[in-house]
């Protein structure tokens, strides 16, 4: 690849006609005319809707797909949703729609949120006595809360705003080190903007009223902000989710009897509690649930990733996010996770198919969108835990890998009935596959 300069500036035919030379430079068999080609495909065919779609990022070249799936049966405090999920994943949406359909059976899911405030700070070094600031500090509140009551007007008038601004001393981590630290409302928004535009205030402000105040002198006029910005760790941004039915209700697990899956699952739970390597992997499975619902309503995964790892961590060890009890014959199972999510601002009202993704959830609430997405997190975990504790993972995975394989020999409908069969007792292989499509076409020829 060579440097270029001014990529941003060109058109998307140019960029793509760049990027074509320099691959066929690397690569002297490509056709470069094919290789555009292929990019164009994938672009939508209403150049409105393909300019929207370009614009959310910047140098665009085409549309990335993305596997669109629907889990059907999810009863969460009594009301029946279809959840949608955008995930590559294979087995991801089987194993959420078959948790929900247990859990359908056995009284649904419960969840409520526990707590909606989100966090900014505004980092600043200042040379001076704490005491002195700390004393002064609720005139420079009052002062931030008049600077940004027209930032804030319409939140207020939402029922959201500030929440509350104080000033942490950190001058045990770092000399001179202080933030603002403030807590906001933000209704229906994830608030991202609203938070940084309220804390870049705060940051002026703070500045004006060092500058100007009469009590200050020298250094002490003179803060330096280093940054302001939103914190993604919201751990009273909260919401749990569970489920629960007497032991005897789980049933059979093909020949494991309900007593010995309920005390197999709590001790797959003590081990996501004890060990960090597994309980990355028992995380991982709740988010292939949240991300993929984060991703069908146009919200942030990063964020809701980083802080759901960040939580799993705040006992000081990296930690299970669900948890599980045995306690008078009576089987719970449940999750407790940050979730800043939104159901307006940013994605929401502008692609597509997250407007649709939010008309199948029955428009929800932020509140509800949180609730929904504690709920497949947990639904995730269970189909996991319940594979991983019954038959093993690789059943479910083994049988997509099995149809995967098949496609790629374009097998007929009646051989892939006969191969599903035929692999419920053998190893699924590429060559296994091969050698049984081979004696079945060999049996009966395709027409
Ligand atoms: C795979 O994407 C997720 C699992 O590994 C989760 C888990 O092990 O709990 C199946």
């Amino acid at each position: 690849m060579e440097i270029i300069s001014g990529f941003s500036k060109l058109s998307k035919k140019q960029k793509l006609a760049w990027l074509a030379a320099q691959i066929a430079e690397r690569q002297s068999d490509t056709n470069q005319q094919e290789f555009i080609a292929d990019f164009e495909s994938y672009q939508h065919r209403d150049p409105k809707v393909q300019k929207l779609y370009d614009e959310f990022s910047e140098n665009t070249l085409t549309n990335f797909y993305m596997p669109y799936g629907l889990v059907p049966n999810v009863l969460m405090n009594g009301k029946l949703y279809a959840i949608p999920l955008v995930i590559e994943e294979s087995s991801v949406v089987a194993a959420a729609a078959g948790s929900a359909k247990f859990w359908l059976e056995r009284g649904g899911f419960k969840a409520e949120v526990i707590d909606t405030k989100k966090v900014g700070q505004v980092h600043f070094l200042w040379e001076g006595d704490f005491k002195k600031i700390d004393v002064l500090f609720d005139e420079l509140r009052e002062l931030m809360l008049d600077n940004t009551a027209l930032i804030t007007a319409n939140m207020r008038a939402r029922g959201g705003g500030i929440l509350d601004i104080s000033l942490v001393n950190m001058t045990e981590v770092e000399p001179n080190y202080y933030q603002i630290k403030a807590t906001f409302e933000t209704c229906e928004s994830m608030g991202a903007n609203f938070i940084n535009t309220c804390l870049e205030e705060f940051a002026r402000t703070l500045k004006d009223w060092a500058a100007n105040s009469e009590h200050f002198v020298g250094r002490e006029k003179e803060p330096l902000v280093v940054m302001s910005i939103l914190s993604n760790y919201t751990p009273e941004c909260l919401v749990r989710a569970w489920v629960e039915c007497p032991v005897n209700e789980l049933g059979y697990f093909e020949e494991m009897p309900p007593e010995m899956f309920a005390y197999k699952f709590s001790k797959a739970i003590m081990i996501a509690k004890n060990d960090p390597h597994r309980a990355t992997t028992h995380n991982k499975g709740i988010f292939n649930g949240i991300d993929a619902l984060t991703l069908a309503t146009g919200n942030d995964f990063r964020a809701i990733e980083a802080c759901g790892h960040t939580y799993a961590s705040r006992n000081g060890k990296y930690q299970s996010l669900t948890d599980c009890s045995i306690e008078n014959g009576v089987f719970k199972f449940w999750i407790e996770i940050p979730m800043a999510v939104g159901t307006v601002g940013g994605l929401t009202s502008l692609h597509p198919l997250v407007k649709k993704s939010f008309e199948i959830l029955g428009n929800p609430s932020v509140k509800e969108l949180m609730e929904l997405m504690a709920v497949i997190g947990l639904a995730q975990n269970f189909g996991a835990l319940k594979s991983l504790t019954t038959t093993g993972i690789q059943k479910g995975h083994m049988k997509m890998h099995l149809l995967n394989i098949l496609k790629h020999f374009e097998a007929t409908e009646n051989e892939v009935k006969q191969a599903v069969e035929h692999f419920k007792n053998n190893v699924v292989s590429f060559r296994s596959v091969r050698d049984l499509l081979d004696l079945v076409r060999i049996e009966q020829p395709i027409a």
